[in-house]
């Protein structure tokens, strides 16, 4: 897996997703399916994105009991996509459950990555709302030790956060890193927002970008300039 741009289909059916796809012709960006494409169309979405040639980043984000996260994951992994993930905040014992659920018989797994914080929380909402007092990035960085003594692959954060992350966890440990904006863009909901150039030089592994191209009067020119500005 090298440097690479994910683009967020955050549409709310599979007719919303093909009709942005088909846009892209013969190119097959790697895709990421959350929570509103997953609940309106299930699997079978999965399914056709992978049929169609799109590596596949299935974000929805586990964070329940070990024991169900376990039997969830075991259902996941038949999906044959590439990345999914969990919320950190589970627990230790949470993520090493997940990861016994995703790997197959075969010995074979999809890339497991922990939410660390969600990019739309800043340090006043964590300490009003979770009580959470100490600074973002030692959350963080605590957050992605404790996923790669799990045996995860890496974490989903800010790229504010990537190069913390990789100097406490290892080059190795990979950083999937949302909240990217074109420096005239607008944030939306998002608050620790980076380019798509700060993101590659703050030595991110992958961004995932929905609403700057999936919103973008062109969309395959704003996905172009990702890969140019990340990927180079
Ligand atoms: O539209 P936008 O570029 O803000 O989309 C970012 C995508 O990344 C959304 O699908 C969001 O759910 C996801 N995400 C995030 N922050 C995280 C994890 C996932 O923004 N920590």
């Amino acid at each position: 897996m090298g440097k690479d741009v994910i683009v967020a289909c955050d549409f709310d059916s599979a007719e919303k997703t093909f009709a942005f796809l088909d846009q892209f012709k013969d190119r097959k960006p790697f895709v990421k399916i959350g929570m509103e494409l997953y609940y309106a169309e299930g699997p079978a979405i999965v399914r056709e994105l992978k049929r169609r040639g799109h590596k596949i980043f299935l974000d929805l984000k586990l964070h329940d009991i070990p024991n169900t996260v376990k039997k969830a994951m075991a259902v996941l992994s038949r999906l044959d996509v590439d990345v999914c993930n969990l919320h950190a905040a589970g627990t230790r014992e949470m993520m090493e459950a997940a990861l016994e659920g995703l790997t197959r018989p075969d010995g074979t797994r999809p890339l497991l990555i922990a939410v660390t914080q969600l990019t739309s929380t800043d340090q006043s909402r964590m300490e009003r709302d979770i009580l959470i007092r100490e600074p973002m990035e030692q959350v963080v960085i605590h957050y992605a030790r404790t996923a790669r003594d799990a045996g995860l692959d890496g974490v989903v954060c800010s790229p504010l956060e990537a190069g913390r992350v990789h100097d406490a966890c290892g080059a190795g440990f990979l950083t999937v890193t949302p909240g990217v904006r074109f420096a005239e863009g607008d944030k939306g909901d998002q608050k620790r927002v980076t380019t798509p150039a700060m993101a590659k030089q703050l030595g991110s592994d992958y961004i995932v970008v929905g609403r700057p191209v999936t919103a973008a009067a062109d969309p395959v020119a704003a996905y172009e300039r990702c890969l140019n500005d990340f990927v180079g």
